[in-house]
């Protein structure tokens, strides 16, 4: 079988979803995570984009053992300086060089002709090569550009030393058949092409990204690059399980795998989800809350009978183990230990006795705590944002004939607490009215949402929101089996990590290619 490298780019191309914002602390906690996955390689972010982020790559670089660490960079000195900074103390780093080569992209974005792209990207790539023995070479836009350009582009940056050449369909504009045939094109026109990985770069404007990515292996990619959950740009990027997976459960028609540990899959789209905030849609295929679930009755009946009438993956492969232990207030320690053994959690001696304790909390709350309240519990704190305020108690008054008012009392950073009242137009807005008196801060509420994290009237409910204070914004996230006490938590936590943004300036909003 021959082995497909997985270059997951959640931590940059993912993060460049609308909305989506994350801190150095959560950019760790997710790498350290796609280590475990065991994806080959990371693209932790783009150094040159701000101070910020160079610290963010930074951190992840020197947190990560196992995997290569990738910057982006466009092809230019400075930006290639700024990569060599974020990648010091890195095990095994490699730089990612793009230009565009299009002809959209050519004659609107770059004012460029042929001549100068090959220019700038080949003295790029030799620059580079002064400092990284690996580095990677993307045409961006590929997808659309002549072939005949892209086998010269292609040929140019093996002879100025990249190691990989990334095929990226930037606009997710092509078919499978289509973006397999450039593979095949290059595999057979481009001498050289034996001395370096080729890896394919997809996005989904056309729901065709995996299908593209798997095109891209059956006609010869080293590599699929991807995201977690497929967030990225617009409609995204490749959806990493989706490809993984596929490889997986039709191996022998493609010939090929990954070497990542299937068992953590679920783990790390639940763990992306929540650190970006964004949901996976229930039908969503691999990681989807249904992706599992059989609703009528003559699969049901066929599921008793023999699994595989309707299953072509356990969800045990993916890590979904189910426990046959129901928790509730009654259930001891022991028990509580053995239902995280059976969810596959490992925790040390002191974390068990502090989920012990939040269990028992939630025990007192609700009748049966199911294996979704536990996996959310224990993963709901990942990240520790210093706590500037913390909200204490709250009380709401609502009726549907009267305004709704809220009283919350706030922990303040200087060890003392302030009560205050407001109204709003809805119980929410008075929380986050009363909020915003006692904390003194005045922030935009740009998104709002909230989830049911298991089933039942007594469910825990998951809140994210993200505050937006002048230029800076950032998200929070709040769970609780009350939806009211959620959102102030949300709101609290987004306040504090906006207050942690505002100490370190350089950290940019959002990322801008050019
Ligand atoms: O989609 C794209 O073209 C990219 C490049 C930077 C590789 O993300
Ligand atoms: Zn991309």
């Amino acid at each position: 079988m021959r082995k497909i490298y997985i270059f997951d780019t959640t931590l940059r191309d993912g993060e460049q979803s609308p909305g989506v914002n994350l801190n150095t602390q959560e950019k760790v906690e997710i790498a350290l995570q796609l280590e475990k996955l065991g994806v080959d390689r990371i693209e932790a972010g783009f150094p040159a984009a701000s101070p910020g982020d160079l610290a963010a790559v930074n951190a992840v670089a020197r947190a990560v053992k196992r995997a290569t660490i990738i910057g982006l960079s466009r092809s230019r000195e400075q930006d290639i300086d700024a990569v060599r900074e974020a990648l010091q103390g890195a095990e095994d780093p490699c730089i990612h060089l793009f230009l565009a080569t299009s002809p959209i992209h050519r004659k609107h974005k770059l004012r460029m002709e042929k001549e100068q792209v090959l220019e700038t990207a080949e003295k790029a790539i030799r620059y580079a090569k002064r400092y990284f023995d690996k580095i990677e070479f993307s045409p961006e836009d590929a997808g659309r550009t002549e072939i005949d350009f892209l086998c010269e582009v292609t040929a140019m940056a093996i002879r100025a030393g990249a190691t990989v050449v990334n095929i990226p369909d930037t606009v997710g504009y092509l078919t499978p058949v289509e973006f397999g045939g450039i593979f095949k094109t290059l595999k057979s026109e481009v001498p050289g092409i034996e001395k370096i990985q080729l890896s394919a770069h997809c996005h989904d404007d056309l729901g065709m990204a995996t299908a593209n990515a798997l095109a891209a292996v059956l006609n010869g990619a080293d590599q699929i690059e991807g995201t977690i959950n497929g967030i990225g740009e617009r409609a995204g990027n490749t959806s990493l399980e989706e490809v993984v997976m596929a490889l997986e459960t039709r191996a022998e028609y493609f010939g090929a795998k990954t070497s990542l540990k299937l068992t953590e899959i679920a783990k790390t789209s639940r763990l992306v989800s929540k650190l970006t905030g964004m949901v996976v849609p229930g039908n969503k295929a691999i990681v989807g809350a249904n992706a599992f679930a059989h609703e009528s009755g003559i699969h049901q009946d066929g599921m008793l009978k023999e699994k595989t009438t309707y299953e072509i993956i356990s969800p045990e492969t993916i890590g979904l183990r189910e426990s046959k232990l129901v928790l509730g207030k009654h259930s001891g320690r022991h028990a509580f230990r053995e239902k995280l053994i059976d969810l596959g959690y490992e925790l040390d001696e002191e974390s068990v006795n502090a989920a012990f304790a939040k269990f028992k909390d939630l025990a007192d709350k609700k009748k049966n705590v199911s294996d979704e309240d536990i996996r959310a519990m224990l993963e709901e704190k990942l990240v520790d944002t210093p706590e500037v305020f913390s909200l204490e108690t709250i009380h709401v008054v609502y009726g549907n004939r009267s305004v709704p008012s809220a009283t919350v009392t706030i922990r303040t950073p200087d060890g003392g607490s302030k009560e205050q009242s407001a109204e709003g137009n809805g119980s929410v807005d008075a929380i986050y009215n009363a909020i915003d008196m006692a904390t003194g801060e005045t922030v935009e509420l740009e998104d709002y949402s909230i989830k049911s994290v298991s089933q039942g009237k007594d469910a825990l409910g998951e809140v994210h929101v993200v505050l937006k204070q002048n230029d800076v914004s950032a998200q929070g996230r709040g769970l609780s089996t009350d939806i009211l006490e959620a959102s102030a938590r949300a709101y609290t936590d987004a306040l504090n990590r906006l207050i942690e943004k505002r100490k370190s300036p350089g950290r940019r909003d959002k990322l801008s290619l050019i």
